[in-house]
């Protein structure tokens, strides 16, 4: 298993590229699913979950080509058969957003036989409103050996009103919508850059769709979609980190080809906990800091709130701001994995519930640390890169879930990072 040695105390200067959007591109991948055609998608990020999907999709009879080693990572994905409408267990348990090819399933092949996701990390992460949609527009759905087997000949226009808000919940009813008989209307749906981008290559495709991007999205269902060419989103989490990183690491880093209108809750608290941080034009951000952080509160929410993806890193960098800062976690339960570790490297952070209350300035001292989860990886490399000392991180395969090459990143901006195999053999 692959580690991480760090050696914190430089600042960070210089310019990172951010790659796709990890949570665009799942989606994306299987709206492919909806089509005989070949959908090619460019900006694909080259990540364990993405080859997970990839896999997924293969199994299904797909033809994909990852574009690994192509300057604009493009991906073919070819679905001109359909032959086993299924996922399985064993690639569901290593993804959750597996659950992501349940609609365009159903709306394609009239079935899917899709695993049950297991416990997580974060917390429980049901399912409940996907299967509610899919009821609505007609499907049966069956649970059985830990499968869940969903059925319609064809879907049906519905009017759906999520009881919660849920990112893939929305991007998987919207993918059953675009197929489905008549109009489908959705409410209180997710307004993530995520599913607007979705919604983007779904209209390339020939759907209908009116209100991506807000909490009313309307569609009106087509009878075939065709191939198209789109490229994704950059990753705003992955942009969200290295702008943490810079700050916290009393940087000069510019952070390039992201999308700094997807920022603007990080940015705000950045702002307030004292780093300067100007946005450069329609595609980079600069952060700049003295290393006085002060103290500032947060509370995770829905987008355009701050979110619950970038609360781990930050809290990183509330253990280094003068006075106490609340975390507020609102979105999933059991999403402070990462305090702990903090703890262990000498952060001042009491848990009560959904809220942590961070004390600082602490210095951090180096440790070997364990990552838990994806952004919880994120935020003890973040620890790590200020901590007086070399830190071990073990289990880094969470880290390269979600961030691409992300030790050849840090490192051309200073940080002394390098991945070792098996350094305790
Ligand atoms: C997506 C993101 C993830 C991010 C999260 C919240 C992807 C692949 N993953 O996850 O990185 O942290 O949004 O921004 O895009 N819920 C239910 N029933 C459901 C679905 C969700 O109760 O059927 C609850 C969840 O338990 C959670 C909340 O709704 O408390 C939000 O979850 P959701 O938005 O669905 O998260 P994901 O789409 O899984």
């Amino acid at each position: 298993m692959d580690k991480f040695v760090i050696r914190g105390g430089n600042p960070l200067v210089g310019t990172v590229r951010i790659s796709g959007a990890k949570n665009s591109a799942l989606p994306c991948m299987a709206a492919a699913i909806l089509t005989e055609e070949e959908v090619i998608l460019e900006n694909i990020p080259q990540v364990r979950d993405i080859e997970t999907e990839r896999k997924l999709l293969v199994a299904m009879g797909a033809e994909v080509e990852l574009g690994t080693g192509t300057a604009d990572h493009r991906t073919r994905i070819n679905f001109r058969t359909l032959s086993n409408p299924e996922a399985k267990y064993e690639i569901v348990k290593t993804m959750r957003a597996t659950s992501l090819v349940l609609g365009p399933l159903v709306a394609r092949a009239g079935m899917a036989r899709v695993a049950m996701p297991g416990g997580c990390a974060i917390g429980g992460r049901p399912i409940d409103l996907h299967i509610k949609g899919l009821e609505k527009m007609g499907a049966t759905i069956a649970q059985e050996h830990g499968y869940l087997e969903a059925r319609a000949s064809k879907l049906k226009g519905a009017h759906i009103v999520f009881d919660k808000i849920t990112v893939t919940g929305t991007e998987d009813l919207l993918m059953a919508a675009v197929l489905a008989d008549g109009e489908t209307l959705m409410e209180n749906c997710a307004r993530e850059p995520e599913v607007t981008d979705l919604a983007a290559l779904l209209t390339a495709m020939g759907a209908k769709i009116e209100g991506a991007g807000t909490s009313i999205i309307r569609v009106h269902g087509v009878t075939s979609l065709k191939g198209a060419h789109y490229r994704i989103n950059p990753d705003r989490i992955e942009a969200g980190t290295f702008l943490v990183a810079g700050a916290i690491t009393a940087g000069d880093l510019t952070v390039a080809d992201c999308n700094p209108d997807h920022l603007g809750a990080l940015i705000a608290k950045l702002t307030e906990a004292g780093a300067s941080v100007e946005v450069l034009g329609s595609d980079s951000v600069r952060v700049l800091s003295n290393g006085k952080l002060k103290a500032a509160d947060i509370s995770t929410e829905e987008y355009p709130g701050f979110p619950t993806d970038m609360q781990a890193q930050y809290m990183a960098l509330a253990t280094q701001a003068d006075g106490v800062s609340i975390v507020k976690e609102n979105i999933f339960e059991n999403r402070f994995m990462h305090v702990q570790e903090l703890v262990r490297m000498g952060a001042n952070i009491k848990v009560d519930g959904h809220t942590a209350t961070v004390r600082g300035p602490a210095p951090l001292s180096a440790a070997a640390v364990m990552c838990s989860d994806l952004r919880a990886s994120a935020s003890l490399v973040l620890a790590a890169l200020v901590a007086d000392g070399e830190s071990i991180l073990d289990r880094v395969y969470h880290m390269d879930r979600g961030y691409e090459r992300i030790e050849q990143k840090l490192e051309s901006v200073g940080a002394q990072i390098r991945r070792m195999g098996n350094v305790f053999g």
